[in-house]
């Protein structure tokens, strides 16, 4: 198919930006996104142009690291898929694509597509670990009970791969989603018990450090999470931090 590309160029951070028109001709509808972005790229230096920057890594939907603002959507018009895993059967001959970085005060665009989520990273590091010492030999799966349900909620919430597309997404550019996984994921496990009143309020305290925006329950974030991660960790992050916030208080 051959399809005409309005791109986001930005040199740096303090750079302006703009949209940049491309064609690029025959790619395959098999071929992912990402792969459609490569062949740009190849025509761009061939022309002797610079090459689009963008993020990726594992191109597996684990990494987190593909952050594409598509057609007005992050991570495209598919659903429960990053960008990587974006193929380009989602879109038809003659379409005309924008692509974008994820928007957000709180990740500034670093240079083109890619963008600096390192806020994200600070709210893991003020509360999104355990103490447990994990060394010696490892311990008898069964040697630490957890209640089915509780496992399962666990692993629901440990599926968030950090992308941004909640944050992208909501239009108050908030970031609850992500850190209400983030803080459920430990408080289901015996082993998240330690920290877990420091934890939630460290971690929501650096959320709003870092110039997010409050939660309206619009739900948008749900919908275009590529991990499927429940609004009801919303709900569970907000008991954990008054249970917190009240005992803090005696
Ligand atoms: S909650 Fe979903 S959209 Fe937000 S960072 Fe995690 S995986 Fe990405
Ligand atoms: S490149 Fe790793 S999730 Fe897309």
């Amino acid at each position: 198919m051959n399809l005409t590309l309005k791109v986001w160029r930005q040199k740096d951070a303090k750079d302006k930006g703009g949209l940049e028109t491309y064609q690029i001709k025959d790619v395959s509808e098999h071929s992912s996104f990402l792969e459609m972005l490569d062949m740009l790229n190849e025509q761009l230096i061939n022309e002797g142009k610079e090459p689009v920057a963008f993020d990726h890594d594992c191109r597996e939907g684990i990494c987190g690291m593909c952050s594409l603002y598509i057609n007005g959507e992050a991570h495209g018009p598919d659903r429960g898929v990053t960008t990587c895993q974006l193929h380009m059967r989602m879109f038809k001959d003659g379409d005309t694509i924008f692509i974008e970085p994820f928007r957000s005060k709180a990740f500034p665009v670093l240079k083109d597509l890619i963008v600096d989520r390192g806020s994200f990273e600070r709210i893991q590091q003020a509360g999104g670990f355990i103490s447990v010492n994990t060394s010696g030999n490892t311990q008898d799966a069964n040697g630490l009970p957890i209640a089915k349900p509780m496992a399962d909620k666990a692993m629901d919430a440990a599926t968030c791969i950090g992308c941004g597309a909640c944050v992208a997404t909501c239009k108050n550019s908030s970031a609850m989603l992500f850190v209400a996984a983030k803080v459920s994921q430990y408080s289901y496990l015996p082993q998240g018990q330690v920290e877990r009143k420091e934890r939630v309020l460290n971690m929501v305290e650096q959320m709003d450090k870092e110039g997010f925006g409050n939660c309206t329950n619009t739900g948008a974030c749900e919908v275009e999470c590529p991990k499927g991660i429940s609004l009801e960790f919303i709900a569970r992050m907000n008991s954990e931090y008054l249970g917190a916030s009240v005992k803090s208080e005696n």
